[in-house]
C-alpha cells in the first residue's frame, strides 16, 4: 500500500488490544517478521498494556485506541479487541487511510460489515484484511490445492467440523455463529470456490429453558453450484481443541488431519493428544498470516480474506442467526462482488 510500499525498513505496526490473541499478534509481529516494528499498543487494562509493552518494546501506549489510529508514527494497525468493537474501529482505519488486519468477525452484522466495504470501495483500493487465518494453515492449503487442481472433479460437498473444549460461560446462539462458527463459513466458501445460497441451522442449548443459548451447531449449505455442506461447531467438547474440513469430489476425497502429535502405543492403547486450543492449533497460521499481511504492506499487493468475505461470511452468518431463530431454512440472497475484490 502507497504509504508503506517500497520501503526496505519496518512497518511500524500499532497492536488494538492486547488479551491473548492480541499478545500472540504482538509476539509473532515482534520475533517471526522481520519486515514489522510493534510500536504501538491499546488496551482498556492498564496493567496489561504494560505487561506486553514490555515484550515488544512498543513505545507508544493509549487507552484510547483511536488515538492509536491516529499516531503518526503508526503505519498500519492491527485490531484484536473484543468482536464489538471491530467495525468501528475498521472504519477508523479506513477514514486514516491506514492498513488494517481486523481479528475476526469484521462485524457483528452484514449491515455495519456493508459500511466497510463501502468505505473500503469509495476509497478505491484495498486497506482490510481480516483475520480469516485458515487459508494460512498448511492443512486447509493442501486440501485446497488439491481441489484446485481438479483431480478430484467438481467439488460435491463439504464438511466442517469446529471442536471448542469448553466455554467459561453459556454462549448465545448469536454469539457461536459470529465469534465461532464464522471461520467455518467463510472456509465454506473458500475451499469450495462457491458461494453459500441456503443455510439451515439446528442447534442444542446447554439448557432446555435457555434456548437463546447454544451449545452445539449444526448448519446445512446448499451451494449455488449444486453442492452441499453441513457444519458442526461443538462450543463445549470438553476434550480438547480441533478443527478438520473434508472436501468431497467427483472423483475422490480430501481431508485435513489436524492432530501433529505423535502416535503412542502404551498398555494396550494407541493415542495422540488432542491440541488444547486455537493458538496451539493454528500456531502456524498465525505467523503466515502475520507475514503475508506485512509483506503485502510492502509490495502493495493486498492478500488473505478481504473486507468482501469478512462481509460475505456476516451475510451467511445473518442468516444462520434467522434460521437458528425459525427453525426454518433460510435462502441467501449473495450480492455481486465489487470489482477491487475480485481474486486473480
Ligand atoms: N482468528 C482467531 O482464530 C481468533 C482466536 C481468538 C480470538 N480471536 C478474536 O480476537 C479478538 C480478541 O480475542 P481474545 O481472545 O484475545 O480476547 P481477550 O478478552 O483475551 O482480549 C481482548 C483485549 O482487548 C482489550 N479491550 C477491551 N476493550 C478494548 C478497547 N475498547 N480498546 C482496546 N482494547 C480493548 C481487553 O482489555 C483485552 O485485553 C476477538 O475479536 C476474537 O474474536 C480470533
Amino acid at each position: 500500500m502507497s504509504n508503506c510500499a517500497n520501503r526496505s525498513k519496518q512497518v511500524r505496526i500499532g497492536v488494538i488490544g492486547v488479551g491473548g490473541m492480541g499478545a500472540r499478534h504482538v509476539h509473532n509481529l515482534t520475533h517471526e517478521v522481520n519486515a514489522a516494528q510493534v510500536v504501538a499498543l491499546s488496551d482498556v487494562d492498564a496493567a496489561r498494556l504494560q505487561q506486553i509493552a514490555t515484550t515488544c518494546g512498543a513505545s507508544y501506549l493509549f487507552s484510547d485506541p483511536y488515538a492509536l489510529i491516529h499516531h503518526p508514527e503508526v503505519e498500519a494497525v492491527l485490531i484484536a479487541a473484543p468482536d464489538r468493537f471491530h467495525a468501528g474501529l475498521t472504519q477508523a482505519c479506513l477514514e486514516a487511510g491506514k492498513p488494517v488486519l481486523c481479528e475476526k468477525p469484521l462485524a457483528l452484522t452484514s449491515a455495519e460489515a456493508r459500511r466497510i466495504v463501502d468505505a473500503e470501495v469509495r476509497r478505491g483500493r484495498r486497506l482490510v484484511q481480516v483475520g480469516l487465518m485458515r487459508e494460512y494453515d498448511p492443512a486447509h492449503l493442501r486440501v485446497k490445492q488439491i481441489i484446485d487442481s481438479g483431480k478430484l472433479g467438481k467439488p460435491l460437498a463439504f464438511r466442517g467440523v469446529h471442536i471448542n473444549g469448553g466455554s467459561l460461560s453459556w454462549r448465545t446462539v448469536e454469539d457461536v455463529i459470529t465469534n465461532s462458527a464464522v471461520h467455518d463459513l467463510h472456509s465454506a466458501r473458500w475451499m469450495m470456490g462457491d458461494e453459500v445460497v441456503r443455510v439451515y441451522v439446528s442447534y442444542v442449548p446447554y439448557s432446555t429453558d435457555r434456548p437463546d443459548t447454544a451449545r452445539l451447531v449444526l448448519i446445512q449449505l446448499h451451494y449455488r453450484g449444486g453442492a452441499i455442506g453441513q457444519i458442526e461447531c461443538n462450543m463445549e467438547a470438553g476434550y480438547g481443541y480441533e478443527v478438520d474440513v473434508k472436501i468431497t469430489g467427483e472423483t475422490g476425497a480430501a481431508e485435513t488431519n489436524s492432530l501433529q502429535s505423535a502416535v503412542v502405543r502404551f498398555k494396550n492403547q494407541r493415542g495422540q493428544w488432542v491440541e488444547q486450543d486455537w493458538l496451539q492449533r493454528f500456531e502456524t497460521a498465525y505467523i503466515q498470516e502475520a507475514r503475508a499481511w506485512v509483506r503485502s504492506l510492502q509490495t502493495g499487493a493486498p492478500t488473505g480474506a478481504s473486507a468482501w468475505d469478512g462481509y460475505i461470511s456476516m451475510v451467511l452468518a445473518d442468516a444462520c442467526i434467522a434460521s437458528a431463530r425459525s427453525g426454518q431454512p433460510v435462502d441467501v440472497a449473495v450480492p455481486s462482488i465489487a470489482e477491487i475484490y475480485r481474486r486473480t
